[in-house]
């Protein structure tokens, strides 16, 4: 039987009643969407209630000393909010990451239920399952990634939950004194802190016993200056039984409203009662340091909700020009990943290799690595066609068969013959950056790939000259004879691992840019851009990871006792008062990167000529502070320092044990050693050089010198 088929009125009907159903279910996918709630939670650094003035010594201790803070850092961790009924609700696998002077104050709390909340509780540090899990796991962008946070130990394991480190400013009276400071003022601690002369097990991979007070002893009789008496000290809350909970009550009421909760983090209450001297200025929370329980205790009784409730600015250290304050924890590494433009993948897809043991790196996600791309970048880099007068290609400045420096020239030449003013710098491992050159003046490699070819002391050259260069030579393929290529450079050892499958898909030297261009880009244009975006692949892909140091660590080759004692030296903290007498370079250069994604003082000069990363912020806090390098083949990129300064790699390990200056911008980590440096003994000195050589990859020393020193055991 048929059924009876439906009249005009009821077909109107049933499509109404359809509208209606799809209406409803939009609005209700609106609303849902609407009522998703938003808090963001603003830490508010203060001094006994007034903002915090970092890089000043603007604070007054109860001592009556006067301080300042310049870094204060902190991982977050197990957040929770308490219902009006007495139960939590906390956010599981939920991390934060907090850095107050780079002015990165926020966290944001998405889609707790709407209702009213009492407390507001978090942890500082990471869970000990999570402290000693790899943290090689986590994507780029993640809080715990090592180059997001800056706060991760590497081979001593763990994360530094706390970091708070700063200056303060000696009284006249110990300008002159051997130790360089001292304080006759009694501790709240001093009693069981008396000097142990503990020597703990060391970090090392052999584990071997600690590193023992250097052989010396007395410190030579140096003034201060008085004109900067300024001492340092760095407090680094961590290991597993230093995680603190902060838990405060609060009044939130949350809805679909955005709301915010600005928690001030009183740094008068962290100093306490305590007096800034030799025994005090120091920690890394070392098994049974009763300073470090001191201080955890202090920063959870430092935190105070201050305000609660509608959408406010969060609040920043007055005086300090902050960055913007950014929750997603997001780090732009080669550039662009803030503002990823579809791309569908012309090409082949370039398979970018690293240690297993290196953080993931932020790819720019707007320039996908190709090997066309690749190719084009790495011809691009060795084409003298980009300078004035076609004097010289990128190469000519960074070898890449010999360190990828400039070989022994403190500053190189320009295609004017015209000295530049700072020292060439290493080029690999440059994925795991995000900001470039020795002032970090550049946001991405694209950005910087095309800043040297315009430098009139370098390529000297405009960006319209050449595309016209590059148009003109597509044009016509010249003849193998004329190619201004440098043939031994472009077929260096790195960068070119894929020479292999590059090669069998395309034979750059007969090919001409026009091809090139539309190989990678889809169509043949040659413009600027795409100049920076080939040499920005190019440059992401020169990387080094292959030395002895990481085949230690794969356990497939031992250190001899010279480099062990430099590898402990190395990664253990001068700390007298634990009985701990290392080189303390770690806290800068630490890391399977060698390298912390800082700028720093490191006490060149009392009053640098060159400012450094002023140039780019304009805070007197960063006045003679520099890209901390990669010591990563550091053999092979003399001479040293971004002035070149020191000829030889012990000239250089020299500077950090008799010439260290004091300035108001020396890093604490520096400032808080004796006059000079650190105390260690000349046989020390060739440790801690020994273990640097073992950082030398052997595919970037000079394939002449590669082929006469057979890698090393
Ligand atoms: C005349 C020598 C010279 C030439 C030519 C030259 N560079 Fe450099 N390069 C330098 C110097 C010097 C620095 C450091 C400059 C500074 O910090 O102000 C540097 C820094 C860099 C850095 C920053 C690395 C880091 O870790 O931050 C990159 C990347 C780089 N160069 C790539 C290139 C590329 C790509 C070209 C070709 C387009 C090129 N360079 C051409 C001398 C040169
Ligand atoms: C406070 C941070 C800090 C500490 C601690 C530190 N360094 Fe450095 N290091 C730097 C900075 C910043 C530079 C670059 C300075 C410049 O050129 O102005 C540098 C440069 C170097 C260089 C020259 C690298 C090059 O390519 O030019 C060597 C070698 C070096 N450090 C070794 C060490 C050793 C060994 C230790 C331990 C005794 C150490 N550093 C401790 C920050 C630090």
């Amino acid at each position: 039987m048929k059924p009876p088929g439906l009249t005009t009125n009821q077909r109107i009907a049933r499509a109404w009643a359809l509208l209606a159903v799809l209406g409803l279910l939009l609005w209700l996918t609106q609303h849902a969407r609407g009522a998703e709630s938003e808090v963001t939670v603003s830490i508010a650094p203060r001094f006994r209630g007034e903002p915090l003035v970092f890089d000043q010594l603007r604070c007054t201790n109860t001592a009556g000393q006067a301080l300042t803070v310049t870094r204060l850092d902190m991982l977050l961790s197990g957040v929770a909010v308490r219902r009006a009924n007495g139960s939590w609700l906390e956010k599981h696998h939920w991390y934060a990451f907090i850095s107050a002077r780079e002015g990165r104050t926020n966290f944001v709390l998405r889609g707790l239920p709407a209702g009213d909340y009492d407390r507001l509780r978090f942890n500082i540090g990471v869970p000990t399952e999570q402290n000693h899990a790899s943290p090689a796991q986590w994507d780029a962008a993640h809080p715990l990634n090592p180059q997001v946070n800056g706060l991760h130990w590497n081979w001593q394991g763990g994360y530094v939950f706390l970091a708070l480190e700063g200056k303060w400013a000696l009284p006249p009276r110990f300008a002159g004194e051997r130790e360089g400071f001292g304080g006759e003022r009694v501790n709240p601690l001093s009693t069981g802190l008396a000097e142990t002369g503990l020597s703990h097990p060391s970090p090392a991979l052999g584990g071997s016993a600690g590193v023992q007070p250097a052989g010396t002893g007395t410190p030579p009789n140096r003034r201060l200056d008085t004109g900067a008496p300024q001492a340092g000290f760095s407090w680094h809350l961590a290991t597993d039984r230093q995680l603190m909970t902060v838990d405060v009550p609060v009044t939130l009421a949350v809805s679909s409203a955005p709301a915010t909760v600005r928690l001030d983090f009183d740094l008068a209450t962290v100093f306490g009662e305590l007096t800034l001297d030799r025994d005090t200025l120091s920690t890394h929370s070392r098994e049974g340091d009763e300073l470090a329980d001191w201080l955890r205790g202090n920063v959870e009784r430092a935190f105070a909700v201050s305000r609660a409730g509608g959408l406010q600015p969060p609040l920043v250290g007055r005086g300090v020009p902050a960055a913007p304050p950014n929750d997603s924890g997001s780090r732009v590494a080669g550039g662009g990943v803030g503002t990823p433009r579809p791309t569908n993948i012309i090409g082949t897809p370039y398979r970018f290799t690293y240690a297993a043991h290196f953080p993931k790196p932020a790819l720019p996600l707007d320039n996908p690595l190709t090997v066309e791309g690749v190719e084009l970048g790495r011809r691009l880099f060795n084409d003298p066609l980009l300078s004035r007068g076609e004097k010289q290609s990128c190469a000519s400045c960074h070898q890449m068969d010999g360190g990828t420096v400039d070989a022994g020239k403190a500053f190189s030449l320009g295609v004017d013959g015209l000295e530049g003013k700072r020292n060439a710098m290493p080029l690999y491992n440059l994925a795991w950056k995000s900001e470039f050159f020795w002032d970090g003046r550049a946001k991405s490699l694209r950005q910087q790939a095309l800043m040297p070819i315009q430098d009139e002391l370098e390529m000297h050259e405009t960006l319209p000259n050449v595309v016209a260069k590059l148009k003109a030579a597509s044009a016509k393929t010249p003849p193998r004879s004329s190619r201004r290529e440098e043939a031994p450079t472009s077929q260096s050892a790195i960068g070119n691992r894929q020479s292999a499958i590059n090669q069998s898909l395309l034979t750059s030297a007969d090919t001409s840019y026009g091809e090139m261009f539309a190989r990678t880009f889809g169509t043949p244009e040659i413009t600027a851009e795409r100049v920076g975006l080939a040499l920005e692949q190019f440059l992401i892909t020169v990387t080094s990871f292959d030395s002895k140091f990481d085949r230690v660590l794969r356990g497939e080759a031992k250190f001899t006792v010279e480099e062990q004692r430099g590898f402990e030296l190395f990664h253990t903290e001068f700390d007298p008062r634990r009985g701990q007498f290392g080189a303390d370079c770690f806290h800068c250069h630490g890391g399977p990167l060698f390298q912390n994604v800082a700028f720093a003082n490191n006490g060149l000069d009392r009053e640098p000529k060159d400012l450094g990363r002023f140039l780019v912020t304009g805070r007197d806090g960063d006045k003679g502070k520099f890209s901390v390098p990669s010591l990563r083949n550091v053999e092979l990129t003399a001479p040293y320092m971004h002035d070149g300064r020191h000829r030889t790699l012990e000239e250089a390990v020299f500077h950090y044990v008799r010439n260290v200056q004091r300035s108001d911008t020396l890093d604490p980590n520096l400032a808080k050693h004796p006059p000079g440096g650190v105390r260690i003994p000349p046989q020390d000195l060739h440790a801690l050089v020994a273990f640097l050589k073992t950082l030398t990859d052997e595919s970037l020393r000079p394939a002449t010198r590669r082929a006469a020193s057979a890698p090393s055991p």
